[in-house]
């Protein structure tokens, strides 16, 4: 299998100002992995769902024995899992149960501004939010997280963030294992910086304002040293880069081959085998991988350039069997000449100073206009520079799905070929991406370096 996968040269996890947290915990996968729970819908009518969320204050074991301060939503880390219908009318009624405001964004949701949950849809301390809205839009795995101005990175960090299911009736019927938490699994990876306590704090020293903020401990579904038992078979991970700014390069430690099935926004059309997959802060993959090569009691550890943070270990359980399809979604291919106009898109600056077009995010200013149910291309390039030759920026908009039309030119690998809502720029490179604007109101588009975002590198668009 050949891989695929951009991988260029990757500067934003080292370099010469790389300081890593001097208590990193030795692997040894010898926690369970943590199943995030199903959030009940509490609608009894058809094709209605109603959920009930409360981001909350709470206090956490990562390290037996050892407790840290923590946010969760209606838990104490992360957040349960929101599983919906495309035609699902959805209500979903947040508290705010912390001490301070937020907000809560659905990432990768095609929806109107008002329900989007980004910066200016606060919600005050002890007050509740109901967002409400039509799902229209391809099964897939979006997320939700707090989206406060400035705030972003440190309420996420705390543990703010969790899951957003989408099935339709072209993944029921495609024979893909998606029993939830038996042979369909969430993998939230994330990283932190752990103090010899078991302690984490958002504090941002020198290198987290440039490169934003990384740790030396991975940690999946907010377990350190996870591991799960797999059966002889193909099983199903839904991977969401839910880290503030670590960009993961994941290999499995015997060089296992997979198969990428869904992007960002969905199902791909071909399944795309690789050995190797590049994962930047905000995306999604979901893979299949078969285990069925393996003896009872093997073990496999996933890594992220070459330092293990997950371990499978293989049982001799049953299971049914899959055959993953060649055929998955159909995507029909956005035509590029009827885009109205190509807007640019450049992001600029390093630590403080980080932009995009020059400008720094401002509340009270739109910086794009744009007509409802028109198509535009949009260049996003990154002229980056810096003493290390410039950073990998993570572009991502707000209410909509892209298709990338192309890298510098040059096709997107296959593994990038269907929706996408948040594209890898590095240093140097112009990516071409496609879209229509189907929902009204205003919208965000930032990187999502959340250090970077908080920062100022983001900007608003208005569709009317
Ligand atoms: Cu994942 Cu503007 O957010
Ligand atoms: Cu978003
Ligand atoms: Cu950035």
């Amino acid at each position: 299998l050949v891989p695929v996968g951009v991988s260029k040269f990757l500067n934003n996890n080292g370099g010469m100002m790389n300081e890593t947290d001097n208590n990193e915990i030795p692997f040894s996968g010898g926690t369970p992995l943590p199943i995030p729970p199903l959030l009940k819908n509490t609608s009894s009518i058809p094709n209605k769902a109603e959920f009930q969320l409360s981001a909350q204050i709470a206090k956490k074991e990562f390290i037996e024995g050892k407790e840290t301060d923590t946010y969760g939503y209606n838990g104490n880390y992360l957040g349960p899992v929101i599983r919906v219908r495309k035609g699902d009318e959805v209500s979903i009624k947040v508290k705010n149960n912390l001490k301070e405001e937020t907000t809560v964004h659905w990432h990768g949701l095609e929806v109107d501004g008002e329900n989007d949950g980004g910066p200016h849809s606060r919600i005050m301390p002890g007050e509740t939010w109901n967002p409400k809205f039509t799902i229209n839009q391809p099964a897939s795995t979006l997320w939700f997280h707090p989206h406060l101005i400035h705030k972003t990175g440190e309420q996420v960090y705390k543990g703010l963030a969790g899951l957003f299911y989408v099935d339709d009736d072209v993944s029921d019927n495609l024979n893909l294992p998606n029993e939830y938490g038996v042979n369909d699994i969430p993998l939230v990876i994330q990283d932190k910086k752990l103090d010899a306590n078991g302690r984490f704090e958002y504090k941002l020293g020198m290198h987290d304002v440039m490169m934003g903020l990384q740790g030396g401990t991975i940690l999946v579904n907010g377990a350190v040293n996870p591991y799960l038992e797999v059966p002889k078979g193909k099983m199903r991970f839904r991977l969401l880069n839910g880290s503030n700014a670590r960009i993961y390069e994941l290999l499995f430690s015997n060089n296992q081959s997979f198969y990428q099935i869904a992007s960002d926004g969905g199902l791909l059309e071909q399944p795309v085998g690789m050995t190797k997959l590049v994962i930047s802060p905000g995306e999604r993959a979901e893979i299949i991988v078969d285990f069925s090569e393996f003896k009872d009691g093997d073990t496999v550890e996933l890594t992220n350039q070459g330092t293990e943070f997950m371990k499978f270990m293989v049982t001799d359980k049953k299971q049914k069997d899959f055959i993953t399809p060649n055929q998955l979604a159909k995507i029909v291919k956005i035509d590029p000449s009827k885009a109205l106009k190509t807007r640019e898109f450049i992001f600029q600056g390093m630590g403080i100073n980080v932009n995009i077009n020059g400008k720094q995010m401002d509340m009270d200013r739109i910086d794009e206009y744009m007509d409802i149910n028109t198509t535009e291309i949009w260049e996003i390039s990154n002229e980056s520079t810096g003493m290390m030759g410039g950073m990998a920026h993570p572009f991502h908009a707000h209410g909509i799905q892209f298709q990338i039309l192309d890298r510098d030119g040059s096709q997107p690998p296959a593994n990038e070929s269907g929706w996408k809502d948040t594209l890898l720029v590095y240093p140097g490179e112009k990516v071409r991406a496609i879209a229509t604007f189907k929902y009204p109101g205003i919208f965000m588009y930032h990187c999502h370096i959340l250090e970077h975002e908080d920062a100022g590198m983001m900007g608003q668009y208005k569709v009317e």
